[in-house]
C-alpha cells in the first residue's frame, strides 16, 4: 500500500507534492521518489528509506537546478514486487525518458508483459511491475503521435489520457497509476483499478492523492474515482472517463475532517482504519498467486519442486498474533498436504532442542519480519539445515532476507500497535502454501486447488458484509466494558480464534481475558465461571463438521448451566444455536477452515471498542511496541 501525490497549478509543485507526502507519512514506507515536470524536461529523485533521505538529496541536487516546476508526482513506497531500494523506488521513467509513472497496487500480468517489451529490446532497470506501465505508456504516447493525434497542442491532454486508458485496458490486478508525459507539461494523468485515488478541486489548481489527507491543507472539495476509472487533471479542470473514453463521474464529497482524522481515513483510530481495511488486503494478498494454469505462486522461491516434495515434517514458528495464524495453519496443512505440522513459538523453540533436518520445512510468520524470538528461532533452524519459509509483510526486512523463500502478505502498513489486517493476510498466506504444498505433492489436484482458492476470493466480499453489520458487537462492547473477566472458547481453528480474541482484549483493554479448547473447559477451567461471566464461543459451521459443531454447542449449555452470559458467533443460517446465545453474532458461511476470516474480525472491533470505552489509547496500547526486536 504505497501513498500517492499528484500537482499541476501555479504554486511549487515539488513543494506541494512533498507537503503530501509527509502527511502520508503515516502510512509507513520504505522508499520515496518525486517527478517533476519543468522547462521540458522532468527531473527525477527517488530514495531507499524515509521521506527524510529523499528530501536530503533534493537538498544537494539543489545546486545543479531540480526545479519547484508546477507539474509534479510523488510516491512512497511499501515494497511488494523488488526490494526496498533506491532502483526500484518509484517514480519509473520510460526508456526515453519522456514519461514518468508511480503506481500502487500489483500489475498480475507484469512478467508476461516484461517479456513482450524486452522482445522489443527494451531494457528493464528495475526488477518492479510499474516499469511495464512507463514503457507501455511511452510505447502508446509514440504510436498516437505518429498516427497524427495530438498535432495540437491543446490535444496534448486528451493524448496522455487516451495514451493511458490504452495502457491500463492491457493491464490485470490492482493499481493506481499516475503519470506525466515531458510533451504535455501541464497535466497528470492517473487510473484507478482496486487501489485508492482521489482528486482534489482547487482554484486553478487539482490535486491526486490515494487519501485525502495529502491535500486537505490546499482544498476540502474531493471526488472519490469509480473503479476502472482514467482522471485527467490540468489547472483548468478535471475529466474522469471510464476505461473505453466514455465520459465518467466520480463521487463529490466535502472533506469536513481535520488532517489528523483524514489520515486515518476518518476513523477514531488506526485500528478500526485497518480493521476496515481487511477485505481489500485479502484480496491484495490474493492477487497474482494463480498462474494461468491455475497453479499456486510464490514470491521469491529459492527452493526447488523436488526441495519442497521432500519435506515430511513442517514447523510453523511464530509469536503472538502471527503464532494464532500458525495453529490455524496447522489444521489446513495437515488435512490438505497430510504431513506432521507442529507449530511453536518462537521464543520457545530453540531452547527445548526440536528435531530437525534437511528434510523439515519451517515456515516462520512475522508481520514486521523483525521479530527477535522469530528471527533466532529461524537462524536455530538454518543451523540445522532445515529450510525456511517466511511470511512476512515487510519486504526487505531481516526474516525474509535470511529465509529459503518468501511469501509476502500485501496487507499495507500496518500502524495499529494490534494486528489486525496482518492476522488475516498470514491466514491467507498460510492457505495458499498449504495448497500449494498440497499440489506439488500430488495430493490436491489442480480443480481441488481452484476450489479453494475460489472459496477463497470470495472471503472479501463477505468480510465486507460483516464490517457493514457490527453495530450490535459495538453496543455490546460498551456494556462489556466493566465486566472484570471475558473467557473466550473454540474448538479446531475456533481454538486460536479464541485465542487470539482473548490476546486482543488483554492488550488493548488491559483486562483479564482467557481462550480456551471448548472441551477443556470441563477439565478445570469451568471454575471460574460465576453469574454472569461473559464467555465468547466460536462456533464451527454446521455444514461439513455437524459433529464438532454439536459438541461446541454441548460447551456452550455446560457454561450457562453455570450462569455465563453468551455471545455466540455462529455462521448465518445456524438457527438452532439462539437458543443457546445471550448475543448472537451471525457471521457469512464460509468453509470451516477458512472461517477464522470471518470468526476474528468481530473480535478485533469488540477488543477495540472496549478498549476505548474505556478510555484506553487504542492505537498504542501501554507496554507494547509494534515491533519487538528484543528477546
Ligand atoms: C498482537 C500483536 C503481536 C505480534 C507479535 C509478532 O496484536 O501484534 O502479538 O503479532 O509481536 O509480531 P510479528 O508478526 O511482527 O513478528
Amino acid at each position: 500500500m504505497c501513498g500517492i501525490v499528484g500537482y499541476v497549478g501555479g504554486r511549487p509543485a515539488l513543494q506541494i507534492v512533498l507537503d503530501g507526502l509527509r502527511r502520508l507519512e503515516y502510512r509507513g514506507y520504505d522508499s520515496a521518489g518525486i517527478a517533476v515536470i519543468d522547462n521540458s524536461v522532468i527531473l527525477t529523485e527517488k530514495k531507499a528509506g524515509k521521506l527524510a533521505n529523499l528530501e536530503k538529496a533534493l537538498v544537494e541536487r539543489a545546486g545543479d537546478g531540480i526545479s519547484v516546476g508546477s507539474t509534479a508526482i510523488g510516491h512512497t513506497r511499501w515494497a511488494t514486487h523488488g526490494g526496498p531500494t533506491d532502483r526500484n523506488a518509484h517514480p519509473h521513467l520510460s526508456a526515453d525518458g519522456r514519461v514518468a509513472v508511480i503506481h500502487n497496487g500489483i500489475i498480475e500480468n507484469f512478467a508476461r508483459l516484461r517479456a513482450e517489451l524486452e522482445a522489443t529490446s527494451v531494457e528493464f532497470v528495475s526488477d518492479t511491475d510499474t516499469e511495464c506501465a512507463a514503457h507501455l505508456l511511452a510505447a502508446e504516447m509514440r504510436a498516437l503521435r505518429e498516427a497524427g493525434a495530438g498535432a495540437g497542442a491543446e490535444d496534448g491532454p486528451q493524448l496522455l489520457a487516451e495514451g493511458m486508458r490504452r495502457v491500463v485496458r492491457r493491464l490485470e490486478g490492482a493499481f493506481t497509476l499516475l503519470a506525466v508525459d515531458v510533451e504535455v507539461p501541464d497535466a497528470v494523468v492517473a487510473a484507478r483499478r482496486n487501489s485508492p485515488l482521489v482528486v482534489g478541486r482547487g482554484d486553478g489548481e487539482n490535486f491526486l492523492a490515494s487519501d485525502v489527507s495529502a491535500f486537505i491543507e490546499h482544498t476540502r472539495e474531493a471526488v472519490e474515482l469509480g473503479q476502472d476509472q482514467v482522471v485527467l487533471i490540468t489547472p483548468a479542470g478535471i475529466e474522469i472517463t471510464d476505461f473505453t473514453g466514455a465520459p465518467a463521474t466520480g463521487k463529490e464529497f466535502h472533506i469536513d475532517w481535520d488532517a489528523s482524522a483524514a489520515e486515518k481515513g476518518g476513523y477514531d483510530y488506526f485500528m478500526l482504519k485497518e480493521i476496515a481495511e481487511q477485505p481489500q488486503a485479502i484480496a491484495d494478498t490474493l492477487l497474482g498467486r494463480l498462474s494461468e494454469r491455475g497453479e499456486i505462486v510464490l514470491d521469491e522461491v529459492r527452493l526447488t519442486d523436488q526441495d519442497l516434495r521432500d519435506v515430511d515434517k513442517v514447523f510453523i514458528v511464530a509469536c503472538g498474533t502471527s503464532y494464532h495464524a500458525g495453529m490455524v495453519a496447522k489444521y489446513a496443512i495437515e488435512h490438505w498436504v497430510r504431513i506432521p505440522c507442529e507449530v511453536e513459538l518462537a521464543s520457545e523453540f530453540r531452547y527445548r532442542d526440536p528435531i530437525l533436518d534437511r528434510s523439515t520445512l519451517m515456515i516462520v510468520i512475522s508481520q514486521s519480519g523483525e521479530t527477535m524470538d522469530t528471527l533466532m528461532a529461524l537462524r536455530h533452524a538454518k543451523e540445522q539445515k532445515a529450510r525456511v519459509l517466511a511470511i512476512c509483510n515487510t519486504n526487505g526486512s531481516t526474516i525474509p532476507r535470511e529465509s529459503d523463500a518468501v511469501l509476502y502478505t500485501h496487507g499495507g502498513p500496518e500502524i495499529a500497535v494490534a494486528s489486525t489486517k496482518a492476522f488475516v493476510t498470514q491466514l491467507v498466506a498460510c492457505y495458499l502454501i498449504g495448497l500449494h504444498l498440497a499440489q506439488i505433492r500430488g495430493v490436491m489436484y489442480a480443480d481441488e486447488v481452484a476450489a479453494v482458492v475460489s472459496k477463497l476470493q470470495a472471503t472479501p466480499d463477505a468480510l465486507r458484509e460483516l464490517l457493514g453489520g457490527m453495530e450490535d458487537v459495538r453496543a455490546l462492547a460498551r456494556d462489556l466494558r466493566t465486566a472484570s473477566t471475558i473467557l473466550f472458547i473454540g474448538r479446531h481453528v475456533g481454538f486460536p480464534v479464541a485465542l487470539e480474541g482473548a490476546l486482543k482484549l488483554k492488550e488493548l483493554a488491559y483486562m483479564h481475558a482467557e481462550g480456551f479448547a471448548a472441551g477443556e473447559l470441563k477439565h478445570g477451567p469451568i471454575a471460574l465461571i460465576d453469574e454472569g461471566t461473559p464467555v465468547v464461543c466460536v462456533v464451527p459451521s454446521p455444514a461439513g463438521r455437524g459433529v464438532l459443531r454439536d459438541k461446541v454447542v454441548s460447551n456452550i449449555q455446560e457454561v450457562r448451566a453455570r450462569g455465563a452470559r453468551t455471545i455466540v458467533i455462529a455462521e448465518e443460517g445456524d438457527d438452532a444455536v439462539r437458543a443457546y446465545a445471550d448475543h448472537l453474532i451471525v457471521v457469512p458461511r464460509t468453509p470451516t477452515l477458512l472461517a477464522p476470516l470471518m470468526t476474528t474480525v468481530p473480535l478485533q472491533i469488540l477488543a477495540c471498542e472496549i478498549a476505548a470505552a474505556r478510555g484506553h489509547d487504542v492505537d498504542q496500547p501501554r507496554n507494547l511496541a509494534k515491533s519487538v526486536t528484543v528477546e
